[in-house]
């Protein structure tokens, strides 16, 4: 049975890579979930698997070596799936110095704990480990012009704080697989969407807020572009990159789904109006009226748009959910997980609310 070490699976990816695995490959693997718990990891997103005996929980910092290098002792690890990050842009505006220990310290903790591990001579190591580091298309900056993309080949020019974080434990990965032969991928995912999104974020945010009749905060003019996709396409992408891709090769992963944020906000109005049922108080709150501009995020990037074009041909990769359906089964989850939204938004939420909105 091979042996899965997640880190970061009690955050958004992360918990529904580990339902997505749990689906496909059910009791034919197993999975050992490493999460330090912050604001964004909640095992409220694993109840549904914390009672399987092939799901272990471990609550460590993969910035601790030593908690990282035990779990690497005790268990004979087959793959490593790298979630654990600091992810929000915003807080990385505001203060940059947990993303450089998290994203970067800490990638270099799982790359020595997984190196030692698996070694058994000069650059040789044991068959069939692989590593694989989630990563992000933030980058490679920014695009200005339509029908520009991301490639794989696209020269990295990070701008924020948390995606020079991003760039930087890239690189420490791309640096163990130059110098050690480290068995690894990296893969660079465009805006993720879908259950389980902590509503900092962009779609989760306005979904709580325009259920409540709450202003609808639009950075900037709203024009600028991120090309979204369905969580669980995004799981799959990883799961067939660590099995079907070459090793020591990058895979970016996007459906090709570009959209101006005020384009998002308005589907999403639009869709709750649709989905709600007639008599529902909350209908009458949902409106555009509720649309607010305010200041723009420092070193907005304009435009994001991956080129999938490596990972469709080389593996077959291809997304399964369209927006128009999987914004409505994000947002049907939201309505049948009211006290899930109730729970992340309330104590430490109001307050990073307040500071970063008022
Ligand atoms: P998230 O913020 O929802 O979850 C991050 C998880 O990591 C949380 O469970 C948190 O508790 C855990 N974590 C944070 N610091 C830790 C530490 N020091 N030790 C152990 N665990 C720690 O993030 P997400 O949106 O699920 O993103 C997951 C990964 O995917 C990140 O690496 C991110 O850069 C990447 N990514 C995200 C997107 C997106 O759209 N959200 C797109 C592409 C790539
Ligand atoms: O592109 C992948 C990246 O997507 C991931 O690496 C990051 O972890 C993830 O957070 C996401 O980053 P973005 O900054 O693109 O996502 P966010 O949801 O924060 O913002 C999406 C867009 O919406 C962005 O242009 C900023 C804008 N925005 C966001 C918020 C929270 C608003 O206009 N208003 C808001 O209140």
């Amino acid at each position: 049975m091979r042996t899965y070490l997640v880190t970061g699976g009690a955050g958004f990816i992360g918990s529904n890579y580990i339902h997505y695995m749990f689906k496909k490959y059910d009791n034919e693997i197993r999975i050992i979930n490493v999460d330090v718990l912050t604001y964004a990891g909640n095992l409220e997103n694993l109840k549904d698997v914390e009672n399987r005996d092939n799901y272990t929980f471990v609550r460590a910092d993969i910035c601790d070596a030593e908690a990282i290098n035990k779990i690497f002792a005790e268990n004979d690890i087959d793959r490593v799936v790298h979630f654990a990050a600091e992810s929000h842009v915003d807080r990385s505006i505001k203060n940059p110095d947990v993303f450089v220990k998290t994203n970067v310290l800490g990638t270099l903790v799982m790359l020595n704990a997984a190196k030692n591990a698996w070694e058994i001579g000069d650059n040789v190591y044991k068959e069939d480990k692989k590593f694989l580091h989630v990563s992000t298309d933030e980058v490679y900056g920014s695009l200005e012009e339509e029908g520009e993309y991301f490639y794989e080949t696209t020269p990295y020019d990070p701008h924020s704080p948390y995606s020079a974080s991003k760039a930087s434990s890239d690189f420490l990965v791309k640096s163990y697989m130059d110098t050690y032969k480290f068995p690894a991928n990296i893969t660079n995912c465009s805006n993720n969407y879908g259950p389980y999104q902590f509503p900092e974020k962009l779609i989760p945010l306005i979904i709580n807020n325009a259920l409540q009749g709450k202003r609808l905060p639009v950075y900037g003019d709203g024009k600028n572009v991120r090309d979204w996709l369905y969580v669980e396409d995004h799981a799959k992408g990883i799961d067939m990159v660590q099995e079907k891709g070459r090793l020591f090769e990058t895979y970016n992963i996007g459906g090709h789904n570009e959209k101006q944020n005020i384009e998002i906000i308005e589907i999403i109005i639009d869709t709750l109006q649709e989905m709600l049922p007639d008599g529902d108080p909350r209908k009458e709150l949902v409106s555009r009226d509720l649309i607010t501009y305010v200041a723009d995020r420092k070193g907005h990037d304009r435009r994001y748009a991956i080129a999938p074009d490596k990972i469709k041909a080389e593996i077959g990769w291809v997304p399964d959910t369209c927006f128009a359906e999987g914004i409505k089964l994000t947002i049907a989850w939201f309505f049948e997980h009211e006290d899930w939204m109730k729970n992340v938004t309330s104590g430490d939420y109001q307050k990073y609310y307040q500071e970063m909105y008022k």
